[in-house]
């Protein structure tokens, strides 16, 4: 028996986790060593012992999570809620994967703070694979690493500082959430409802494989209303293997609605940014003919994260041949290919860069950044006029993006418009989130959200002084 081979499977048949073959070895070694468990019968026992069975889960399971995690999703969440369910008097709310139930805690104070008529109907529910995690959800405490992110101003006031380690949330937020151990694989952690309007599933499915990929998103279909928003991570573009969700491209971000036979979001009420792409459009990330696996589609996100790193450390040489590469086998990225115009942009190849930009398919998902590379070209090339342009239809885009502002408050205290000037500079500055999108935040290291907006502070200032002395 090829014992390393017959506990992955195990894993993957049960949980849908797919481990590697260092965590197989790891998790192997625990289970001899720290359990004393015999190669006979390793199997057998764990599943004759649930306590066993636990401790291979939280073995296995990646638990990582946070308050307000992924605040892009959380804005889309905000306009679905606003536009979509506008008529809605209670809604159902589905962790999935919750881990240690900061997901969940964050919808509940979404909907206390912005939408108080929804709040008190609503339910909102967390499940998880891993026993552990869901006593911890239920009892609400946590260290400073939940709490990493910016709560977008509302946060602070439902959670509570214990000590200088411990953090806890209100009973009233811990009151609104049910949470339950259960498998995302399995029908009976559905018996709450079957009418979920919102599920999150973020940072799950990317342990999994293809088949149980599917299997999961089985389930969801069926536990779900016909108006419905399924949220997953980044890098898991569930529509490369399932076609019973459609993704919506809103904020640069992809959430996917339930595909029923006619779509009940209309484009006029929902601010989809534009439709998804479609079959005909040239540039994606995959070939047409072959749908990439979830893994596939994983190693390729790993490839440009790898670029993007690489131009963060200003190593463009290696940035250029790495694109390059991408580039040969995948000839329409997009993502690649607005990678290259920022490494000629970077080269001063203006021309060259603009005429890449301009070559790239219209696809709504590239709209922002096309529009801010090329306020950024235009600005770089003395062409004021044009960059302002641009930076503003980058800003109808992102309305928050800190770049445009910063930038188009630079311009105009260039142009001597002062008080224009001062309003992008009060933008930048009044931004608390000093979210750049990860990706750009790679791409253009030196524009951190925090240095900008110190930066527009000094310069505000800087513009008062000079305003009362006139
Ligand atoms: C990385 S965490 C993500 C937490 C949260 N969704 C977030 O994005 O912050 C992944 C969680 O998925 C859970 N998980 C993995 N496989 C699962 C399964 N088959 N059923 C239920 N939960 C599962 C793990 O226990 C872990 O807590």
């Amino acid at each position: 028996m090829n014992l390393p081979s017959t506990l992955s499977s195990f894993v993957l048949d049960r949980f849908g986790i797919n481990l590697n073959p260092e965590k197989t070895e790891a998790v192997l070694s625990f289970l001899k060593e720290t359990k004393g468990l015999s190669e006979d019968n390793l199997i057998a026992a764990i599943n004759a012992d649930s306590v066993l069975l636990y401790d291979l889960i939280n073995k296995i399971v990646v638990p990582e999570t946070y308050f307000f995690r992924n605040l892009e999703h959380l804005l889309i969440l905000i306009d679905i809620l606003t536009k979509e369910f506008t008529g809605r008097k209670s809604l159902m709310f589905l962790s999935a994967g919750c881990s240690t139930g900061e997901e969940a805690y964050t919808l509940a104070i979404l909907l206390k703070e912005k939408f108080p008529h929804l709040y008190e109907n609503s339910m909102i529910y967390g499940i998880d694979l891993n026993p552990k995690s869901i006593e911890k959800a239920k009892h609400g405490v946590y260290t400073k690493s939940s709490i990493r992110n910016d709560m977008m101003g509302v946060g602070n006031r439902h959670i509570k500082r214990l000590s200088p380690y411990e953090y806890r949330l209100s009973d009233e937020i811990r009151g609104k959430v049910v949470f339950k151990q259960g498998n995302l694989l399995d029908y009976d952690y559905c018996c709450w409802t079957k009418q979920y309007d919102i599920i999150l599933c973020r940072n799950v499915f990317i342990y999994f494989d293809t088949d149980h990929i599917l299997k999961a998103l089985k389930r969801f279909y069926d536990i779900m209303h016909e108006n419905s928003y399924l949220f997953v991570g980044h890098s898991e573009m569930i529509n490369q293997i399932s076609t019973e969700f459609q993704p919506l491209l809103l904020r640069n971000s992809f959430v996917f609605q339930k595909a029923v036979e006619k779509s009940p979001v209309s484009e006029n009420d929902l601010i989809i940014e534009n439709k998804p792409p479609k079959k005909t459009d040239k540039r994606t990330e995959m070939p047409k003919s072959k749908k990439l696996t979830a893994v596939a589609i994983e190693e390729n996100e790993m490839r440009l994260e790898k670029i993007r790193e690489k131009i963060s450390e200003e190593l463009y040489g290696d940035a250029k041949e790495m694109v390059h590469k991408y580039l040969e086998d995948y000839p329409t990225s997009l993502h690649a290919s607005i990678l290259s115009a920022t490494l000629l942009l970077f080269d001063q190849k203006h021309d060259e860069a603009l005429e890449l930009i301009d070559s790239i398919v219209k696809v709504p998902e590239t709209k922002y950044y096309i529009f801010f590379l090329k306020g950024i070209l235009f600005s770089e090339t003395g062409d004021f006029s044009m960059s302002i342009k641009f930076f503003k239809l980058a800003l109808v885009e992102n309305p928050t993006c800190l770049i445009s502002n910063f930038f188009l408050g630079f311009i105009n205290e260039e142009k001597r418009y002062y008080r224009i000037s001062l309003k992008y500079y009060t933008e930048t500055i009044r931004n608390k989130n000093l979210f750049i999108k990860d990706s750009v935040q790679k791409i253009m290291p030196h524009l951190s959200g925090k240095q900008l907006r110190d930066l527009a502070q000094k310069k505000y200032t800087a513009l008062k002084i000079k305003e009362a002395a006139l």
